[in-house]
């Protein structure tokens, strides 16, 4: 028996206990709740450890270990499970079996270091617990210390062993105009699930996300851990339950057939993977996240002034751009209170549909005869910031630039390009093709004054090839690069991450982002589920919502502009519709609604969120509570008829429970709602209430119709 230790990471809720035993990669003991400073090593391992079998009634137990979960699980251990890492030298060193060397202590991080003197391969494991918001930030590199090359089909970037209590899993799926959508998945027996993203970019249908937890957890109770790969490419989401029980989750890189081939000397980091626990269920979770996007991920100058409200000219003209027309629409926008216009598709090459000119970012003078440049200056006259849509990473089949170089899209030579929405994806693995698309963005920047991107990015990505290889993970790494480069030479300008709505949106690319298109679904039920299911993982200020159009351009749907203007304003409001079609009496509403989010955007941008259920799965509650406990906003929503015309009260959390609040029923009030509120007097001027009150009483609202919205301001007096 070699000697036992224990190494930790704390923070001032939670404790992270590895095992260490000799040379043996380490184990997870516990990640939950802060334990006493003074723990055991032995005796906690002594607790832990797993029975051994006994073959025969009544005879002894078996002296033979079973091969246990660490953080890095291999099957040079004889070791059954999904191991950490598959790869090979042609078949040859597919078996690890790692030796733990050194352990780096810093006051918040672990690093270890391991070694595989016969398969003649390193390993770095790095695990960083954030004081702040308690998450776990974890990647793994591999180094190819052999003289021929190793190739890597799998190497997790986090190998988490789980309790064998966690028995149910959540998962985000989605398509497009239905992204974020929870799927509960149970955990009951021996074997395996997962979710990949083959699309080469996030995608619409799996976001690398898994909440994992003990039976039946809901927003506010159940112990549970949420993972999610900080990755805009190609990914790959296991939960394995083991013959013995015992489970464990693994998130990484899904690579195509010799995608990596680590060359001798060579070292292949993974992405960051990033882990909350909590014992408050989802809401907990999300408010880790919420915590470190904010303190740590997110770019800093998000913060430096309040999200401005949008006017996006995409449902409100398409492709049919008209100057004079633009310029309307942009008094029109400026008189409703709106403080930024983007320039959606439609103003470059010859684009009078989907079918042509990405790559050609010239702007279309049978459009603008004189250039953006008149256009700008009246938007920026108007007192607004002017954005311009770009998808820069594409090329249309029919442009002029791919008359001058069809070989810059991703091709495989021989075979068929097959386009999706018409188009081509450019290859940013070759230098002189990322240096184009660098140019005429950096172009654009230095020709105007353009305070915003909005970066779309409409199709998967098929073939992902470049010179005969897979480039899937390099091109995600190019994009990267190419972003990086953009934002270092125009500091100033924001970026908003678009793919045909929500199928890029991931702590990967959101480290360089401002804002994220959630849905190209402006239909406002549909949307209060999608923004609900980004809210897992994204703090309100990032998700861009818009009040849209009706009948919905998307479902045909037609909703009050209430409904609309409330939805949107849990998030980062703005327009997708024309405001000159707006009645006398709509456009006088959604300047209320505008000088509402205005009012509000400051706590709804900079508090905690705590989601939660009304009773049917067709009522939402959501408040959002100032950091300082001063103040709060709570939105009751019903998407369609309730079971009851008694609708339960709402017990509202997140609230001091000796603080007293003055509740303010913010108006307008939603029809018909409103004319069913038995006592209008009283939500005239309610009393100030306790949060004890509010939490476990609750309030009753009319909330029986569909399509109904009351918001509630609370200060604390
Ligand atoms: C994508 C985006 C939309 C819009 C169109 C333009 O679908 O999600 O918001 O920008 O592209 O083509």
């Amino acid at each position: 028996m070699t000697s036992r230790d224990l190494v930790r990471l704390d923070t001032g809720r939670t404790s992270l206990v590895l095992s260490l035993r000799g040379h043996q990669v380490p184990r997870l003991l516990h990640w939950g709740p802060r334990l006493g400073d003074d723990l055991d090593p032995g005796a906690l391992a002594g607790l832990l450890a797993a029975p051994r079998l006994a073959s025969v009634p009544d005879a002894p137990p078996l002296a033979d270990e079973p091969p246990a979960l660490s953080l890095f699980p291999e099957h040079g251990f004889g070791f059954f499970g999904q191991p950490a890492l598959l790869g090979s030298r042609h078949g040859e060193d597919f078996a690890t079996a790692f030796a733990l060397q050194d352990v780096e202590r810093g006051q918040h991080s672990l690093t270890f270091q391991l070694e595989d003197d016969i398969a003649r391969l390193g390993l770095r494991l790095e695990l960083a617990l954030d004081p702040v918001s308690d998450l776990l930030r974890a990647r793994s590199i591999l180094i190819n210390r052999g003289d021929r090359p190793y190739q890597v089909e799998w190497l997790a970037a986090l190998a988490l062993s789980l309790p064998e209590t966690f028995a149910q899993a959540l998962t985000l799926a989605g398509r497009w105009a239905g992204e974020f959508q929870p799927v509960r998945h149970p955990l009951s027996h021996h074997g395996q699930f997962e979710r990949i993203g083959r699309y080469g970019r996030t995608g619409h249908a799996s976001s690398p996300t898994v909440v994992v937890g003990e039976h039946g957890f809901d927003e506010h109770s159940g112990r549970v851990v949420g993972l999610h790969l900080g990755w805009s490419g190609n990914h790959r989401v296991l939960v394995e339950v083991r013959r013995d029980g015992s489970r464990q989750a693994q998130l990484g890189e899904w690579l195509l057939p010799g995608e990596i081939q680590l060359a001798s000397g060579g070292t292949c980091e993974t992405p960051w993977v990033f882990a909350a626990w909590s014992d408050r269920g989802l809401t907990g979770l999300s408010q880790g996240f919420h915590q470190y996007a904010r303190s740590t991920l997110l770019p800093r100058r998000l913060y430096a002034k309040p999200r401005p409200v949008h006017v996006n000219t995409w449902e409100a003209v398409y492709f049919d751009h008209d100057v004079e027309d633009l310029k309307r629409l942009a008094g029109a926008a400026a008189a409703v209170g709106v403080e930024r216009f983007v320039l959606d598709d439609g103003w470059f090459g010859r684009r009078d549909d989907a079918a042509s000119s990405l790559g050609d970012w010239q702007v279309d003078l049978r459009k603008y005869p004189a250039g953006l440049g008149p256009l700008i200056d009246h938007v920026r006259a108007l007192g607004m910031e002017f954005g311009l849509w770009i998808e820069p990473e594409m090329i249309s089949p029919n442009s002029e630039l791919y008359a001058l170089h069809p070989e810059w899209c991703l091709h495989l030579e021989g075979r068929e390009r097959p386009t999706q929405r018409s188009q081509l994806v450019l290859d940013l693995t070759r230098s002189e093709v990322s240096e184009h698309v660098f140019r005429q963005i950096d172009g654009l920047l230095h020709a105007h004054p353009i305070a915003y991107l909005k970066w779309d990015h409409n199709r998967d990505l098929a073939p992902p090839a470049s010179a005969g290889r897979p480039a899937a993970r390099a091109q995600t790494l190019a994009f990267y690069a190419l972003l990086d480069r953009v934002r270092a030479a125009h500091p100033d300008v924001e970026i908003e991450s678009c793919a045909a709505g929500g199928a890029r949106v991931d702590f990967g690319v959101m480290s360089r982002a401002e804002r994220f298109w959630a849905s190209d679904n402006n239909d406002a039920v549909e949307r209060l589920e999608i923004q609900r299911g980004a809210s897992l993982l994204f703090p309100l200020e990032v998700i861009g919502a818009h009040v849209g159009a009706v009948p919905s351009h998307q479902t045909g749907r037609i909703t009050s502009l209430a409904f609309r203007a409330r939805t949107a304003l849990f998030g980062h409001l703005g327009l997708e519709l024309d405001p000159r079609q707006l009645s006398a009496a709509e456009t006088a509403e959604i300047k209320r609604h505008i000088a509402t989010y205005k009012r509000f955007r400051q706590l709804l941008h900079s508090g905690s969120l705590w989601r939660f259920e009304l009773g049917d799965p067709e009522a939402l509650g959501q408040i959002v509570v100032a950091l300082d406990g001063s103040e709060a906003l709570v939105q009751l929503a019903r998407l369609s008829q309730a079971p009851f015309s008694h609708t339960p009260p709402a017990r509202l959390p997140g609230l001091e429970a000796g603080a007293n609040y003055r509740l303010e029923l913010v108006e307008p009030w939603p029809e018909p709602a409103a004319s069913h509120l038995a006592n209008p007097q009283f939500w005239r001027a309610p009393p100030a209430l306790s949060g004890a009150v509010l939490s476990d009483i609750g309030i009753r609202l009319p909330l029986a119709w569909p399509q109904t919205i009351w918001l509630l301001h609370l200060k604390r007096v």
